[in-house]
């Protein structure tokens, strides 16, 4: 089941949206509406919002909205962005990348399948301006559902009328499940960097910022992946349809990783793990005294990734992260990969400079089984996260193969 932004805008066929609306509903997936201001003068937001549950998103500066969800809440909503009815005006703008209300606003900010059902006047329709970004949309690779043929509501005949609800509805299904290849597999995502208490105000911490993290679930929850994230202090926008389990110690982390391994299919621990934590962390906190030195006693911790290694099930897949610095970095990145017992290493080399904590780009090496490897040079995180995914997805093809699956 998919979240869908349902984009509302101006066109006598508005009002069929509802019935649209009802259907997408009745099928499971999760609806929110958007409309153009124009929109609201042939189907009332109310109505929208009565049938849908939820706000109906209309104006980007809208005092109505409900905290926390704004224009770029529905693009972090959505899976998929279906427009019904998309005007030639609303056609246009998103061909030139406008931003001028809440829906082109949202859509712009989407990198999600994007469906437009057109429908409008014929000579609109067949205008060569709306021909022409119809086939830019294309080449963007927009769905564009083809209006029918028949008797518009301005009484011309000739291409122009917004299809048959089920035409829409069984098109849009399609690209869901064409997009949605990892529908039914689970995937646990550790995030962020663990905290270990040394008195009441003061931590042994680290700089990861859970960014790379955050990727790889929005990767694999927008490709259908039933997605959990064990995080240690996130301070990042969740998707609701992903499911966040807070962590801030190292020590808590195991133990919701113990709980939700077993049903993982894949497992990636992108977090920074503390290795050593304070042995004997103080109730209040810890006053300055006159000595120069402070000498705080730190212990080993669990070391969650090799636990999970050493017991894992059979076809689940395990990817590890080595951050690591130098000229032997990728080295021992190799080694760790062995060690820890896990399908694949991501390394990335610290020592580069502006990528890497806290920044939006990476540069990573996928170490995997046979030694294969697969440098992604600098890219955005979201691309890495592709990139491990699809490397996680491979060598589930090959454990499985291996196993004579
Ligand atoms: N990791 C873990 N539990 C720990 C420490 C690390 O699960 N207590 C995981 C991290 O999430 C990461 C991988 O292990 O996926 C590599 O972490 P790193 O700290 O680089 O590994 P170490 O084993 O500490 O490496 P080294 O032995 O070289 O210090």
């Amino acid at each position: 089941m998919a979240n869908i932004v349902l984009g509302v805008s101006s066109g006598i066929a508005a009002y069929r949206s509802v019935d649209l609306m009802r259907t997408l509903q009745r099928a499971g997936h999760d609806v929110r509406v958007v409309m153009t201001e124009n929109a609201t003068r042939f189907v009332g937001p109310e109505t929208f919002a009565a049938l849908s549950g939820h706000h109906v998103g209309i104006d980007v500066f809208g005092r109505e909205f409900e905290p926390g969800f704004d224009h770029l809440e529905f693009a972090r909503f959505a899976d998929v962005m279906l427009i019904c009815p998309a005007s030639a005006n609303t056609i246009a703008a998103i061909t030139s990348g406008f931003a001028d209300g809440l829906l082109t606003t949202s859509i712009l900010a989407f990198d999600g399948p994007l469906v437009l059902a057109p429908a409008m006047n014929t000579k609109m329709w067949q205008h060569p301006a709306t021909q022409a970004n119809l086939a830019t949309l294309k080449g963007r690779g927009v769905h564009v559902i083809p209006p029918a043929v028949g008797l518009l509501a301005d009484g011309d005949v000739g291409p122009g009328r917004l299809p048959e609800l089920e035409v829409i509805f069984g098109e849009l299904e399609r690209i869901i499940a064409a997009d949605r290849p990892l529908q039914g597999v689970a995937v646990l995502i550790t995030a962020g960097g663990t905290r270990e208490p040394i008195d009441a105000v003061r931590y042994v911490g680290n700089r990861s910022s859970g960014k790379m993290a955050w990727a790889l679930a929005e990767e694999a929850s927008h490709r259908g992946a039933k997605v959990t994230v064990v995080a240690a202090n996130v301070d990042l926008p969740r998707r609701p349809q992903i499911i966040y389990v807070d962590t801030p110690t190292a020590h808590e982390m195991l133990i919701a990783c113990r709980t939700y391994h077993r049903d993982a299919d894949i497992v990636i621990m992108a977090a920074a793990v503390a290795d050593y934590r304070p042995s004997a962390p103080v109730d209040g906190k810890i006053e300055k005294s006159q000595s120069e030195r402070l000498e705080i006693p730190l212990e080993r911790t669990t070391d969650i990734l090799s636990e999970l290694g050493a017991s894992r099930r059979d076809g689940q897949v395990l990817v590890g992260f080595a951050a690591e610095a130098g000229a032997e970095g990728l080295q021992r990145a190799r080694a760790k990969r062995v060690r820890k017992g896990v399908d694949l290493i991501v390394y990335n080399d610290i020592a580069q400079a502006g990528i890497g904590f806290g920044s939006d780009e990476n540069s990573i090496t996928i170490i995997g089984p046979d030694d294969h490897e697969q440098a992604v040079p600098r890219a955005s995180k979201r691309d890495c996260a592709r990139n491990v995914l699809d490397a996680a997805l491979a060598a589930r093809d090959l454990r499985r193969e291996r196993m004579g699956q």
